[in-house]
C-alpha cells in the first residue's frame, strides 16, 4: 500500500485524477470502477479539465460505478446516475453506452445486480478503480457487517450511511432511500489497481482504522489492506491520525 499525503483536498484530488489519466494515456480501453460522494467532486472537476484541454480522451474507455440507490433513476436530483452526469458524464466524451451503474428503477433488482456483474465480467474486469469511504468505513455501499458480499448486491443502508447522504435529498435523512444496489467487496479487490481518496478531518479515524487496524468485515475499507496494489491519496486533515512513517508528505 502506497500511502500520499498531499497539504490540500483540491491537490489530493489533482493527483487521483493524475492517476486516472497516467492509466488512460497507458490504455485508452481502460474499465474504471468511479465512486459519488463529496470528496470525488474535485477530481471529477480536473479530470473535465483534463478533456476540455486536450489531454483526455475517454471515447474507448468504459466506466462502472460503485453504487445506486434503489428506487431512483437518472431524473431524480438525489441519484447516483444525476450526479455523475451533472460531475462528469455530460462534460466528457465517454460514450453514454459505457457510462455503466446499477439501474435502481429496474423492475428486478435480482435480475439487474446480476446484468450488472456480467456487464463488468463482460469489459474484462476493472483495471482501476477509485474509491472514496464512508466514516463508518463502508466502500460503495458495502456497509459494516458480520460478512460482506463478494459481487453486486442489494443491501440495506445503515442508519449513519442515510444520515451522510442526506445532502442529495434537501438535508433530509427520511427521504435518503432505505437500500442500494453496490458491486461487491470481491468485485471492487479484483481491480488491478485501487485508488483510495479520503480528504477532511471527518475521514482521519477512518482512515487510520482501516489502514493500521485489523482487517475485519466490521470496517470494509480495512480490506483493501489485502490488496496489492493500493495507491491511499489523502489530504493533511485526512491524514491527521496516521504515524508520519506511514503518511508520505
Ligand atoms: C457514499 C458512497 C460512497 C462514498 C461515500 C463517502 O456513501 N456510496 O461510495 O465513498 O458516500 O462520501 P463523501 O465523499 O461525501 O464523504
Amino acid at each position: 500500500m502506497r500511502v500520499a499525503t498531499y497539504a490540500t483536498a483540491s491537490r489530493a484530488a489533482a493527483a487521483a485524477a493524475a492517476l486516472v489519466l497516467k492509466h488512460l494515456s497507458r490504455n485508452p480501453s481502460l474499465v474504471l470502477g468511479l465512486p459519488t460522494g463529496n470528496t470525488p467532486i474535485p477530481m471529477y472537476r480536473a479530470l473535465v479539465r483534463a478533456y476540455k484541454r486536450g489531454r483526455a480522451d475517454f471515447s474507448r474507455a468504459s466506466t462502472f460505478n460503485l453504487d445506486e440507490f434503489v428506487g431512483l433513476g437518472p431524473d431524480d436530483a438525489g441519484s447516483y446516475r444525476a450526479f455523475m452526469n451533472a460531475q462528469f458524464f455530460d462534460h466528457v466524451n465517454l460514450p453514454r453506452g459505457r457510462a455503466n451503474m446499477p439501474d435502481g428503477r429496474a423492475a428486478d433488482w435480482r435480475r439487474e445486480i446480476a446484468r450488472y456483474e456480467r456487464q463488468i465480467a463482460r469489459a474484462g474486469g476493472l483495471d482501476l478503480v477509485v474509491l472514496g469511504v464512508g466514516t463508518n468505513g463502508h466502500l460503495g455501499f458495502n456497509e459494516p457487517g458480520a460478512t460482506l458480499e463478494a459481487h453486486t448486491h442489494r443491501v440495506a443502508l445503515r442508519p449513519e450511511t442515510r444520515r451522510d447522504n442526506a445532502h442529495l435529498f434537501r438535508g433530509q435523512r427520511r427521504d435518503v432511500p432505505a437500500h442500494a444496489i453496490s458491486m461487491g467487496i470481491g468485485t471492487i479487490l479484483t481491480a488491478k489497481q485501487v485508488v483510495l481518496l479520503a480528504t477532511g478531518t471527518n475521514k482521519a479515524r477512518v482512515v487510520a482504522r482501516a489502514l493500521t487496524g485489523p482487517v475485519t468485515t466490521w470496517l470494509p475499507a480495512s480490506l483493501l489492506q489485502t490488496h496489492p496494489d493500493v495507491v491511499v491519496v489523502l489530504d493533511r486533515d485526512a491524514a491527521a491520525r496516521l504515524s508520519k512513517r506511514i503518511r508520505r508528505v
